[in-house]
């Protein structure tokens, strides 16, 4: 496992964090064996949202850390607010109920991220400000974030923010690779130079921001595109490179985007520990600059 450090106070986050999306579905031991096998494999960083398995995955969790006390000062813990039924919410009340609920599910004194989950348009930055100014210094949070923002929204934060936002989630894959084509495309007429969302890749390396990859695997609804028909030429050259390094293909996959000098840590959501160990090997792995355009290019991308 690498490790790399996020804004000035995280010295030692694993590359590779669990995402615990998915683990509503498991049993007591089945999270038990997931969470160990990540500890094992030097994974340290933990992702959570309020609201993953309405709950439930927290629940779980929670139950892992009431019988595992003496493990939790290794770990880092993360988790989301602001996205309810229908709305997104911001207001400081929500924000701090969020926080209180979710200490007392995952059984913990402290979370070590909060991130915002969602922008909710309706923000007002001070209230914003307010609450998390109000669970720093009530020890309850220690760093703060957001997932999904552009970077004028975290610039309209941080006008009544004044605790540091030190990370941005975002979905980010070989396949859903749009902040890097966008950046690729520069000063060119075609659909790929269409910046969605703003410098996002660049603000972040900037600001000293860490972006968190969600969905690293993902492909459409339901799938992945590892071993996935519609990509054959990525396939091909992903199974190369796996042989080459000596690892499974979501190895490769992982390690194409930690090569990103951007310091993007990979939020890996797999509930099998098989997988999850075959991931954690991405950190061996250090693909050369011609492997990495190489893979990019395999899934359709065009270079100018
Ligand atoms: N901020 C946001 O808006 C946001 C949105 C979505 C997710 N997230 C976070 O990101 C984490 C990861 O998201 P994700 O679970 O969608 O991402 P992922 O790691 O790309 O996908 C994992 C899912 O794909 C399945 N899968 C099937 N074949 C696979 C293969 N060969 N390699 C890897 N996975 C395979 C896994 O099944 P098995 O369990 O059987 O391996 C699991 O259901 C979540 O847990 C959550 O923490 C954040």
């Amino acid at each position: 496992m690498k490790y790399i450090k996020i804004g000035n106070n995280i010295e030692n986050a694993s590359a590779i964090a669990l995402g615990c999306m998915r683990i509503h579905a498991l049993d007591n031991a089945q999270v038990e064996n997931l969470i160990m096998t990540a500890l094992d494999n030097g994974i340290n960083f933990f992702d959570h949202a309020d609201i993953y398995g309405k709950g439930k995955s927290e629940e779980l969790f929670g139950e892992f850390m009431a019988n595992h006390k003496d493990l939790r000062d290794k770990m880092i813990i993360q988790t989301k607010c602001a996205i309810r039924p229908g709305y997104y919410d911001f207001s400081k009340e929500h924000i701090i109920e969020s926080v209180e609920t979710s200490l007392k599910r995952m059984n913990l004194d402290y979370i070590d991220v909060l991130l915002l989950h969602r922008p909710d348009t309706l923000m007002e930055p001070e209230e914003v400000g307010e609450a998390f100014e109000e669970l720093y210094k009530s020890g309850k949070v220690k760093n703060f974030g957001v997932s999904n923002h552009n970077m004028m929204q975290i610039e309209l934060l941080k006008t009544g923010v004044n605790v540091p936002l030190v990370i941005n989630q975002l979905q980010l894959s070989i396949v859903n690779a749009g902040m890097i084509t966008s950046g690729i495309n520069v000063n060119m007429e075609n659909k790929e130079s269409v910046m969605h969302d703003g410098f996002l890749l660049e603000y972040s390396r900037l600001k000293n921001m860490t972006i968190q990859a969600w969905s690293p695997f993902r492909y459409g609804k339901a799938g992945v595109f590892l071993d996935n028909p519609d990509y054959p030429e990525l396939n091909a050259e992903i199974d190369r490179l796996a042989e080459k390094y000596g690892v499974k293909n979501t190895a490769i996959a992982a390690a194409w985007i930690l090569r990103h000098p951007a310091k993007i840590q990979v939020i890996a959501g797999t509930t099998n520990k098989e997988r999850l160990s075959d991931i954690c090997k991405a950190t061996d792995v250090d693909l050369t600059r011609q492997e990495w355009y190489s893979i990019y290019r395999s899934a359709g991308h065009h270079l100018p």
